[in-house]
């Protein structure tokens, strides 16, 4: 098979060595002897870490997927245009697709599938969520008939390092992030993951096979982990929690109607839980299903070597996609109705600074009652002239919580609200 590979940086240059280097091993392993004949890259000066890359290197992107001796098509350009261009034009011209692009497969995913279907060849894109965990496959084939209720997941590995830092040495966020950056666990600039952008494109893509749904990025509900500070988990740590950025996909059904609430949010979740233990640049995600019950998977979520592993996987497969007979059967995306945060019902820890003196706990408890949010219980710590105060809720909802949230700023006796953590699991006490 005769790959044409569109870009060669950190995954690209990954998956030239590793099928340069084992083709006869992997031929033997899958049956499926696979060469990359083409690259396809934006400067053709730039240095490349893989080798023997003369005569297969271009800058006609265009040229290669049209190709007729290249049969299967793997972009790694990343980003919306050229890359949703190219695949579309691989696609038409008969090749099977196989993409790590989260960006694109959360934007237009269903748009491409349409297109693969109608052409009859396959979109595969095991490495767009988790890297080298193999989440698509699990939950696009080996759960394809099961009915999921939840995935829970974390899929940002930079994030999760971040937050496994601050709790391990108790340091600040700025402290963490810092060190992110120098191991190049983050970007330069890391608002695309700390912001929650990033997770909220793969938990998309999640949802979408999940529920088999047309579910884009801007449909998650997205907040990051900016607001979090050393205090918050060291709370939540003596109270029996670990706190972790979490992608949640959720069905619901109300009579026959179903709905579907996806967001990114930093969460409290209880050690017992099993992704409590995940920490690190690492990534999982804990299904549950109505027979499979609870499974979890866990692995590298990112870095070339992992990423390329699931890029690989995914050639094998459309590899043997194009000597299979029969017709190509991808079901369509269903519309399915999609929940806005506002009708969410967890249990929330808000945090609040507010002036140390009389009367400030009775302006502020009536600010909950006035909006029906109770509280479960209360933690007070002195500051100077400040108390700080860390409520957790019974089970309420987000709009009234966002209510709540609004009285509590028009109090004066109030300085800061720290970040709202939604509840996962029942606390030690
Ligand atoms: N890095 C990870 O750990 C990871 C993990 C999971 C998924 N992914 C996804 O994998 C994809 C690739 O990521 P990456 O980290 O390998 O990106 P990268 O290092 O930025 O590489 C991008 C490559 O695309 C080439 N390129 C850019 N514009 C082009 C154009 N117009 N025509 C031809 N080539 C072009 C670049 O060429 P030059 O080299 O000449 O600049 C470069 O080789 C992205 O979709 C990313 O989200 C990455």
């Amino acid at each position: 098979m005769r790959i044409g590979l569109l870009g060669c940086g950190n995954v690209g240059d990954a998956l030239v060595s590793l099928i340069d280097e084992e083709a006869d091993a992997i031929a033997e392993r899958s049956g499926v002897r696979l060469l990359i004949s083409r690259i396809a890259v934006r400067d053709l000066t730039k240095p490349r870490r893989s080798q023997n890359l003369a005569g297969r290197l271009t800058d006609d992107a265009r040229g290669l997927v049209e190709d007729p001796d290249i049969d299967l098509v793997v972009e790694l350009i990343g980003g919306i245009e050229p890359a949703k261009g190219l695949i579309e034009s691989a696609l038409r011209a008969g090749k099977s697709v196989v993409s790590a692009n989260k960006e694109l497969l959360s934007t237009d995913g269903a748009t491409l599938h349409d297109l693969a279907a109608s052409v009859e060849r396959d979109l595969l894109y095991e490495a767009a969520v988790g890297g080298a965990i193999p989440l698509v496959r699990a939950l696009s084939v080996s759960l394809a008939g099961e009915r999921v209720h939840r995935v829970l997941g974390i899929v940002n590995g930079t994030t999760n390092y971040i937050l496994t830092q601050m709790s391990q040495l108790h340091g600040s966020y700025a402290t963490a992030l810092e060190e992110a950056i120098v191991k190049g666990y983050a970007e330069a600039d890391p608002t695309a993951d700390v912001e929650g952008y990033d997770a909220a494109a793969k938990t998309a893509i999640i949802a979408s096979l999940a529920f088999n749904a047309d579910v884009t990025r801007d449909d998650v509900f997205r907040c990051g982990i900016t607001e979090i500070d050393s205090a918050d988990i060291e709370f939540a740590e003596r109270r029996g929690f670990v706190v972790k950025l979490l992608s949640v996909a959720e069905r619901n059904y109300e009579g026959n109607e179903e709905s579907i609430l996806v967001r990114v949010h930093p969460a409290m979740l209880h050690r017992s839980h099993p992704l409590a233990t995940v920490n690190g640049t690492f990534n999982a995600i804990f299904v549950e299903g109505e027979h499979a019950g609870e499974l979890m998977l866990y692995g590298r979520g990112a870095g070339g070597a992992p990423t390329a592993s699931a890029v690989l996987g995914d050639l094998i497969d459309a590899a043997r996609g194009l000597a299979r007979t029969g017709t190509f059967e991808q079901p369509a995306r269903r519309h399915v109705r999609l929940e806005p945060i506002d009708r969410l019902q967890s249990r929330y820890c808000i945090t609040i600074e507010v002036a140390d003196r009389t009367g400030v706990m009775a302006s502020v408890a009536d600010v909950f009652g006035r909006h029906g949010v109770s509280i479960r219980s209360m933690e007070q710590v002195g500051l100077a002239n400040e108390a700080r105060i860390v409520f957790i809720t019974h089970l309420a909802r987000e709009s009234d919580v966002q209510a709540t949230l609004a009285g509590l700023r028009e109090l004066e006796a109030v300085k800061r609200i720290g970040g709202l953590l939604r509840v996962l699991g029942e606390d030690d006490e």
